[in-house]
């Protein structure tokens, strides 16, 4: 992935990991051996990962952080492009041939779905291989594992199920994710979600507000909804919330000071939301809203169900907004037959949006999908060059626009201390990243204004405003 905006926080030390204090209930949990979990992919598969480990605990495993201390091996795969899918493939063969005492090994996630049992014939030394939408069966399977079975398998997809866990093993002490739909009804024509995650299900209002509640009992201020398409949110419940119900709903927890959401899709994405970030200032004001491609052919040939046109209405009704609304997207370059003019309606449409900060991909063919078999493929090299030109018009969009923002005064939520004295960093609500100096100790976790002194295409520089 090329990311033109540096959301990480890189040189920075976050705060102490995995602070949320576990249940009384993994005292009285049998000690079953220790486990070791990698993620790869997006941050669906980070929080599913949370929850897995959670799952884990519960059941008296203990985590460890490397793959030599422990008896149980997952790795929770991503299969979106082949490269991130290649990955996985690297680690299980690191196993081939290795003496000792065997270890348990697992696939999760979008891989295991995608291959299934293929993954048994092409790394026998796997014993699981479990899709998402089968993790709410991820304690039955376990049991199979732990009674002797060599070969355990969860691969259905026509589950009607989220995957609700009564403990999440949560990896970042300041923004809690809590999935609000799974799955994806949509039906791009480049994307393996629908096949790796199944359709899509929303999670009923109540339990979410609940789980919400203990987030905010916990001490979480800040909470990020997530879905592949998270204003799709349909309530299964009598109650019938909105998507736009629903986070108003959550800005009024006591506790919560910010609410995220992502990601969002362009089709299902309604006056009615913006309205709900002018409304609540917990709301927070930045929106992912995937183009993918900027020409009305190219859209119609991914299957994204809006050209254009109906694309920049979206847009024109955030940058209409009483409030300041970030933009960021995901752009995909060389899908089969982009023509050089239709690449250039893409950059003609990130200099009409300006996104704050983009996500781009060369295209890559994955199975199951319908572009896999499309004609025309674009040259590797080709879809290097349109990648290198997209991040150079993304580079200066941002730099304009960042140096734009000296002398503001943002609200920052602290989540990282540099190493260097003095040195903090973290977000605003428009999930900008603000690098800054204060002389108060103790800042992580809490929220400061921030004078912006200066800026870098990736991120703001500023100076605590005592
Ligand atoms: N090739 C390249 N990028 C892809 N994405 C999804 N599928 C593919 C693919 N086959 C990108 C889209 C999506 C993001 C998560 O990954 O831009 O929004
Ligand atoms: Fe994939 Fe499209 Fe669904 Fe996003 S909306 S997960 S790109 S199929």
């Amino acid at each position: 992935m090329q990311k033109a905006f540096d959301i990480g926080l890189d040189s920075l030390v976050g705060g102490e990991l995995g602070s949320v204090p576990e249940s009384s209930f993994l005292a009285n949990a049998p000690q079953r051996g220790t486990f070791y979990l990698e993620t790869f992919g997006c941050q669906m598969n980070e929080h599913d990962s949370e929850k897995v480990a959670g799952v884990l605990l519960s059941r008296g495993y203990r985590q460890v952080d490397s793959v030599e201390a422990a008896s149980f091996v997952l790795y929770n795969t991503c299969s979106i492009r082949e490269k991130a899918a290649q990955k996985v493939f690297s680690r299980l063969g690191e196993f081939r041939g290795v003496s000792g005492e065997p270890k348990k090994i697992g696939v999760l996630g979008c891989v295991a779905q995608q291959e299934g049992e293929k993954i048994f014939h092409r790394s026998p030394w796997v014993s699981l291989v479990c899709g998402s939408a089968s993790y709410s069966k991820l304690p039955e399977l376990l049991a199979q594992l732990e009674a002797g079975e060599k070969r355990v398998t969860g691969l259905d997809t026509d589950t009607d199920e989220t995957f609700e866990t009564e403990l999440t093993r949560r990896d970042n002490p300041w923004r809690a994710y809590l999935t609000i739909i799974e799955g994806c009804d949509k039906a791009c024509s480049y994307c393996v979600v629908p096949f790796t995650r199944g359709p899509e299900r929303s999670r009923a209002s109540d339990s979410i507000l609940r789980e919400l509640r203990q987030l905010a009992e916990l001490g979480y201020t800040e909470v990020q909804f997530l879905g592949q398409t998270v204003n799709s949110y349909a309530d299964p419940s009598s109650r019938k919330m909105k998507f736009s119900e629903l986070l108003l709903a959550a800005a009024e927890m006591p506790g919560i000071r910010r609410v995220r959401f992502t990601t969002s899709h362009p089709r299902d994405f309604g006056r009615d939301i913006v309205e709900a970030i002018e409304t609540s200032d917990r709301i927070c004001n930045h929106v992912h809203l995937p183009v993918q491609s900027g020409s009305t052919r190219v859209l119609r040939a991914m299957q994204r169900t809006y050209s254009r046109e109906e694309y920049l209405q979206k847009i024109a009704m955030m940058r209409e907004a009483k409030k300041q609304i970030t933009i960021t997207s995901d752009i995909i370059v060389g899908f089969p037959g982009e023509t050089e003019k239709e690449f250039e309606e893409t950059l003609s449409l990130m200099e009409a949006v300006k996104y704050e900060s983009v996500f781009s991909f060369k295209y890559s063919p994955r199975p199951n999908t319908s572009a896999q078999s499309m004609p025309d493929a674009i040259p590797e090299e080709e879809k290097s060059r349109r990648l290198a030109v997209l991040l150079e018009l993304q580079r200066k969009i941002q730099s304009e626009a960042n140096e734009k923002l000296a002398g503001n005064l943002f609200d920052v939520h602290v989540e990282g201390k540099s190493r260097k004295e003095n040195q903090w960093s973290g977000h605003t609500s428009c999930y900008r990243v603000v690098n800054f100096s204060s002389s108060q100790p103790d800042l992580l976790g809490s929220y400061v204004p921030v004078k912006v002194t200066s800026a870098t295409p990736n991120c703001l520089i500023g100076k605590h405003e005592l």
